[in-house]
């Protein structure tokens, strides 16, 4: 099929790009290429195009260079076939970008991001990502649309899925974690580009309805919405995605403060931006952009480099230029932005996949295990009244029931676009092969499916808890109830969930709930009735025997809140690190799990208060209990006070003074007192995973950089400010005693 025409132009960039050059002949490489260009065929590396199989329009738009990029391709044979039609048969021979939204693994799933953010534990998540990298550039994608590190402080947003939840150091580092994981060291074909998004403040749409607007102060965007993007783009992210909502005003696509003067100027971003699925064309439904001439020019002069599927680039870009109202330089820095991830990728060296290599990796053991481990560490305890875990030589049948406990697809949760349900094990087949021998195992699952409503359901599974020792009830949230577009006004269990645990709970038999969701959820009546709660956001492929192995005590639960447990829907936004107000409430924290059910009470002296749900969450950031108890010494600090270039040394001694061996994650909290602007109450400052056995304990010290408690303060700018702080170590951000100290100015 090769065409001479194309030969010599194919060769060139065959031998302009080969491996191993430094970056500055990588730079001088990429002109030469640039040089070639014609205004067109570069407008056609601007442009990202979606594409199901072997087409004859796709064929030609990549044969006739008006493709940079494309995505949602995700067999080997087909994407072999484009990158060689773009090797070979466009007149440059610049090949392909191939991408697919790989959010929390590939074939193997691992738990929603929002679970693996309940880890605590970024070796992990980093480990797990470079294993999703390895199965998915075996399919030969190349590119994978995550991290999402919008901080989501409103369950209601069905997108909280794909977040680490509602911490902004949280999402940092879990965002910089999968960014390393994704990337690995880029020496080979294993590198799966990251792309950050959404920038920025999606997460902060109102009411927690998808694509709506946001209203974030230049403030709070400094000191809450734009840290993850910086920890992620320092992480060196490839690739930034715009986003969809409008910021007072401006949509995400258009902003060229945030894509200019923020993301190259002040954290020096060498890779390129894409906009959101036609977030350029939207900027007409925004009343933004007049039409989409207007919407190209305006994404293009904000710092877009790649148009996903709005087509108004390549529609409009030329017309642009020679009316003057785009300049080509700006269309070649867009370009070179894009030449340069792909030979950092080495795709210019050898685009193709060998087709057999996806067999090897995908659902291999390392993966498996690193999804199961995941799965684990990621399951939060939230309740235990002494029935966990099971002690399977004490029960003779277990009920198995529930609309989760055998729901392979739902189990994966949001985004599993290429996971596959016969891989999944869910808890029922889990149970039964470890205890099927053993015991008695009843299955009735009660309703089918979450938002099944089923009075009939409900009394076959009440008459098969009868007869049961230990009833296991798995319920929860379906797939298709979190995710894009999948918002909720209220986040307690669907269908007839809520009665059914009523009933299961009447029986009188010791009651297991296993929660699996894609959001926080109000559990209130849960709490109220079940023996224990075990939480698993959607915890993938190897969700089965993970929890299985957590309820049975084969493995102890150490996951913590990525994010606030309200008391009621209306409670939300809801987080930890809110700021005090001039009116704080002044009860006591015993109320957490106390929540008036009516408005019994009308005055608490005019507080910030709500007379029918408390104050408090039914569950705060950073909790999960476990088998065993952990205590914390108070924590003793090297010095009581400190300069802004110090770094604060923080000991704190954990026993662990239960039974089990098990894992804590011990977070680090500080308030800084008085500010030249309001500050939170607390602010997650560092955490770390510590096992321990039975009656063990450790000394443990963490190191706090003053310079990580500067903020933006009135005058706009990052500083640390002289004063007093207060700093607590616990197991939760509502546990601890603070200890004091103070910042001096140099
Ligand atoms: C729209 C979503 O907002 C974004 O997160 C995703 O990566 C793109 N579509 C591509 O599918």
């Amino acid at each position: 099929m090769r065409n001479s025409s194309y030969v010599s132009a194919c060769l060139l960039a065959m031998s302009l790009f080969a491996a191993g050059c430094s970056r500055t002949e990588e730079d001088a490489r990429i002109e030469r290429l640039l040089s070639q260009m014609t205004l067109q065929e570069k407008i056609g590396q601007m442009n990202q195009l979606s594409v199901a199989g072997l087409t004859p329009d796709m064929e030609a738009a990549v044969r006739n260079g008006a493709a940079g990029s494309i995505l949602n391709e995700v067999n080997p044979e087909i994407i072999n076939e484009y990158q060689r039609i773009a090797m070979e048969e466009s007149r440059l021979g610049i090949p392909l970008l191939v991408a697919r939204d790989i959010i929390h693994g590939f074939r193997t799933v691992f738990p929603i991001p929002l679970g693996m953010a309940s880890t605590f534990d970024p070796e992990l998540v980093r480990y797990g990502a470079r294993l999703t990298a390895q199965e998915a550039t075996a399919s030969g994608i190349r590119w994978t649309f995550s991290p999402m590190v919008d901080v989501s402080r409103d369950a209601r947003w069905g997108r909280i899925a794909e977040s680490s939840g509602e911490d902004t150091y949280l999402n940092a580092v879990m965002g910089a974690s999968m960014v390393r994981g994704y990337q690995g060291d880029c020496s080979d074909s294993t590198s799966l580009a990251a792309c950050v998004k959404h920038f920025v403040g999606y997460g902060a749409s109102e009411s927690g309805r998808d694509y709506n607007s946001t209203y974030i102060p230049p403030r709070a965007l400094r000191n809450v919405y734009l840290p993850p993007f910086e920890a992620a783009v320092k992480a060196g992210a490839m690739t930034l995605m715009t986003s969809f909502n409008d910021n007072d005003g401006v949509p995400g696509t258009g902003n060229a403060f945030l894509l200019k003067d923020v993301l190259r100027d002040e954290w020096g971003f060498d890779g390129f931006v894409v906009t959101d699925w036609a977030s350029a064309a939207e900027m007409i439904q925004h009343g933004f952009a007049r039409d989409g001439k207007d919407a190209a020019s305006i994404a293009l002069n904000s710092g877009v480099d790649m148009d996903m599927m709005s087509h108004v680039f390549t529609a409009h870009l030329e017309e642009l230029v020679a009316s003057g109202a785009v300049k080509e330089k700006d269309i070649d820095n867009a370009v070179r932005n894009i030449l340069r991830i792909k030979s950092r990728l080495g795709l210019f060296d050898n685009p193709y996949v060998d087709v057999d290599r996806a067999a090897e990796v995908q659902y291999n053991d390392s993966i498996m295990d690193a999804a199961y481990r995941t799965a684990l560490e990621s399951a939060i305890l939230l309740r235990n009244e002494g029935v966990l875990p099971v002690d399977i030589s004490r029960v003779r049948r277990i009920l198995v029931t529930g609309p989760m406990a055998d729901a392979p697809h739902d189990q994966m949760g949001t985004w599993t676009f290429d996971g596959q349900k016969e891989c999944t094990v869910t808890p029922l087949v889990a149970i039964r092969e470890m205890y099927g021998d053993d015991v008695e195992v009843i299955y009735e699952p009660g309703l089918t499916y979450s938002r099944e409503f089923s009075q009939r359901g409900i009394a076959a599974a009440v008459a098969a808890a009868r007869k049961a020792d230990v009833i296991l009830a798995f319920m929860g949230e379906e797939a298709i109830l979190s995710g894009e577009a999948h918002c909720l006004a209220d986040i307690t269990l669907k269908g007839d969930q809520r009665k059914m645990i009523a009933a299961l709970a009447a029986t009188g038999k010791p009651l297991v709930l296993t929660v699996m969701a894609g959001r926080p959820l109000v559990l209130d009546e849960e709490s109220r009735v079940a023996d224990a709660i075990l939480f698993s956001f959607h915890p993938g492929t190897m969700g089965g025997p993970a929890i299985a192995d957590l309820l049975f005590g084969k493995a102890v639960p150490s996951g913590k809140l990525p994010a606030t447990f309200p008391a009621a829907s209306g409670q939300v936004p809801c987080y930890y690190s809110h700021n005090n107000t001039g009116r704080p409430f002044r009860g006591t924290e015993t109320m957490l799990y106390d929540i008036p059910r009516e408005a019994s009470q009308t005055s608490l002296g005019n507080t910030s208060y709500m007379l029918d749900c408390g104050f408090y969450p039914l569950y705060p950031f950073g909790y999960g209990l476990s088998y065993t108890e952990f205590g914390y010494s108070a924590p003793v600090l090297d010095r009581q006070e400190y300069s802004p270039d110090d770094v604060i040394r923080v000991t704190f001694t954990l026993t662990n003074t239960g039974r089990y061996a098990a894992t804590e994650v011990a977070q680090l909290y500080v308030r800084d007192l008085v500010g030249s602007s309001a500050r939170p109450v607390k602010e997650l400052k560092g955490f770390r995973r510590i096992s321990l056995a039975p009656g063990e304990s450790g000394e443990y010290t963490f190191e706090l950089p003053v310079q990580d408690l500067a903020f933006y303060g009135l005058d706009m700018t990052r500083k640390v400010e002289p004063g007093d702080f207060h700093l607590w170590v616990a197991g939760d951000s509502v546990s601890g005693e603070p200890v004091s100290f103070s910042v001096v100015a140099d």
